[in-house]
């Protein structure tokens, strides 16, 4: 199997807020084209700083990327604008879903192309939105507010892909939904990178369900990563197993405690 070019390159980035205080201490990672990246970690890890660094939305939370670049297939974006970056083809699915309340379904997927003109494709990106998401099509004239959380991230991740992005940086799709939601959410987002070839990075803290279906994973704790390999060896891995997935039966402690870790690493490369 031959490694995908990187559609994604993050090289080495620090992200410092309000100007004091560093969150992101030199942060490298890559996502394959056409491949399913996971950032994985807990509260205040440095996920979200991660994915807004990318698309370049820290400016409204007084963050800025301070060291290090950032590439798409290989040129600079840092300093691209948000809106330049969706033209790119790079959209962000926020965390906590943010669709707008008091809009349908169906008005709501239609910002989501707000960087478009053609109505007929825009249309056509509709249906498409339509046949991954039925449950979408079925709630196109109910209400935001007055649909399920699940069918609310349908909603968000649809919203993204009315861009017609070739990545997605999604965040915490898992959020405050049951778990055969979660399963379903995530098949679709399988489905979409093998049949539209869209590339995900995700940031998670569901490491079981983020590593079933990702390539490859980071585990991110406090501003670095701290491990990464493929999803497969992740899922192996002990320490991964005791601090991650729960299964090592004993309280999830800090990867940084684990005075092995670095040789594990090793092992894993
Ligand atoms: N606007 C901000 N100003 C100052 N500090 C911030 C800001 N946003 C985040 N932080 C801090 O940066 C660190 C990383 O936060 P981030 O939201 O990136 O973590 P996360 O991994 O996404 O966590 P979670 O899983 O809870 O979403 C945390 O310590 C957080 O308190
Ligand atoms: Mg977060």
């Amino acid at each position: 199997m031959t490694t995908p070019a990187p559609v994604l390159t993050v090289n080495g980035i620090e992200v410092i807020y309000n100007h004091v205080i560093l969150v992101l201490k030199g942060v490298s990672l890559q996502l394959g084209e056409g491949q399913i990246a996971a950032i994985l970690g807990g509260n205040g890890a440095g996920k979200t700083t991660t994915l807004r660094a990318i698309s370049n939305l820290l400016k409204g939370e007084r963050g800025e990327v301070t060291k290090g670049s950032i590439e798409l297939r290989g040129e600079r974006i840092e300093n691209l604008t948000p809106a330049d970056l969706v033209k790119r083809g790079v959209v962000q699915v926020m965390e906590g879903r943010h669709c707008f309340a008091h809009l349908t379904i169906e008005e709501n997927l239609l910002t989501g192309a707000y960087t478009r003109k053609d109505k007929g494709e825009i249309a056509a990106n509709l249906d498409k939105v339509y046949t991954y998401f039925p449950r979408l099509k079925t709630r196109r004239t109910s209400q935001a507010a007055y649909t399920s959380g699940g069918e609310q991230q349908m909603c968000a991740i649809g919203r993204a892909l009315m861009a017609n992005p070739s990545v997605v940086l999604l965040d915490e799709p898992s959020m405050g939904l049951a778990p055969q939601i979660v399963e379903e959410v995530f098949e679709i987002v399988k489905d979409l990178n093998q049949k539209e070839k869209v590339s995900f990075l995700i940031a998670e803290q569901n490491t079981n369900m983020a590593l079933r279906y990702a390539n490859y994973g980071y585990i991110m704790e406090s501003g670095r990563i701290v491990m990464d390999g493929a999803a497969d060896d992740l899922r192996n891995n002990e320490d991964v197993k005791e601090f991650y997935l729960g299964m090592g039966g004993g309280q999830r402690k800090s990867f940084r405690d684990v005075k092995s870790y670095k040789r594990r690493k090793r092992w894993l490369a």
